[in-house]
């Protein structure tokens, strides 16, 4: 295999050139939010663009790594902010590194064992997601939120035991403000 390089558009989050752009709508993510009756009235109007992320394909090998771009839209159903689905690595012993490009945001973590954590992050913030540790981003500000993301070629997605469980907390927008509080319906995997 041979050198390249890219070039990442930081305004819109996109590698040129990319090999996949995908794009991840309302309807690709049903029951993730907490307010199912807010997203089935969305849901019968109109189903908005959540996220995209922007992929090169590499070889999903260890040894190599893989880069991505995601943008999540601003918004929110009902009070809780557009998100990613959020995953696992299929290799769970696997890291990965994000760092913030444009808007603000917040990662949410977890360990199947119910462990949590969570980072702010603004441009230029890097965070380092352990082994083990499931991750997803959320939205917190009025403009699009844009991260780089960095992974180990092997590590894959495993989105199954966070479509099971969901995430133990949530960012919901409280007197104008994102406050994290507790999942109710979240459970731990068994
Ligand atoms: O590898 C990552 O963690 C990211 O590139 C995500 O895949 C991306 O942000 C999209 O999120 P998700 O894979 O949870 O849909
Ligand atoms: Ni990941």
């Amino acid at each position: 295999m041979r050198s390249f390089s890219l070039l990442l558009d930081f305004k819109t989050g996109e590698f040129t050139p990319h090999d996949r752009i995908n794009m991840r709508k309302l309807s690709h993510m049903k029951g993730m939010f907490f307010d199912t009756e807010s997203e089935l009235q969305i849901l019968r109007k109109e189903d908005p663009l959540i996220y995209s992320f922007s992929e090169k394909i590499l070889p999903e090998e260890n040894g190599h790594l893989q880069l991505a771009t995601t943008t999540i839209q601003p918004g929110k159903i009902g009070e809780e902010y557009f998100m990613t689905k959020g995953h696992y690595h299929r290799r769970p012993d696997t890291s990965e590194v994000y760092l913030g490009m444009g808007g603000e945001g917040c990662l949410l973590m977890q360990t199947v064992d119910g462990d949590f954590d969570s980072i702010e992050i603004r441009q230029g913030v890097i965070a380092y997601i352990p082994p083990y540790w499931g991750h997803r981003m959320v939205n917190t500000g009025k403009t699009p939120f844009i991260f780089f993301a960095i992974y180990p070629g092997d590590a894959g997605h495993n989105y199954g035991d966070i479509e099971r469980t969901g995430f133990k907390k949530i960012l919901v927008e409280r007197d104008k403000k994102p406050v994290l509080i507790d999942n109710p319906r979240w459970k731990q995997r068994d």
